[in-house]
């Protein structure tokens, strides 16, 4: 599936207003097989993460429960807001990595999945 040229994808908050998360083809409740194997690997414990384009949260909230200081992002407020649902002890905010309220700010890891790669290489 390539998500840059389906244009549902073009608006994301309508698509996180109108539609379930669980329905959405990236969710996946569990931790990222991918992430789980780098911080075992890398034995990474604690620290600050940020999930840029952090949609349903799922993996912002997976590595809370890891022990890990987490900020979701998202530019869809709708998806944020659902995410906020989901826990409290995340901050999840509105955020466009493209011209980000967090540019001053530091962490540890920065985390993307499935967010760059809807993007033209420009
Ligand atoms: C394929 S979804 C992946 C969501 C989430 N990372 C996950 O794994 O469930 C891509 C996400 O990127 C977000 N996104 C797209 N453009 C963005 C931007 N410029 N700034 C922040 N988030 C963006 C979308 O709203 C969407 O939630």
């Amino acid at each position: 599936m390539t998500l840059m040229n389906n244009k549902k994808f073009h608006d994301w908050d309508a698509y996180y207003k109108e539609n379930k998360v669980e329905k959405m083809p990236w969710y996946n409740a569990n931790l990222d097989s991918d992430l789980e194997n780098h911080i075992k690997s890398n034995h990474l414990h604690g620290g600050k993460f940020l999930d840029l384009g952090t949609g349903p949260g799922t993996q912002a909230i997976q590595l809370e429960q890891l022990g890990f200081d987490v900020t979701g992002t998202d530019i869809s407020e709708n998806a944020i807001i659902k995410a906020q649902k989901l826990s409290s002890k995340v901050r999840f905010f509105t955020d466009d990595f493209l011209n980000s309220k967090l540019a001053d700010k530091e962490f540890n890891y920065i985390f993307d999945r499935g967010c760059f790669h809807v993007f033209d290489e420009e």
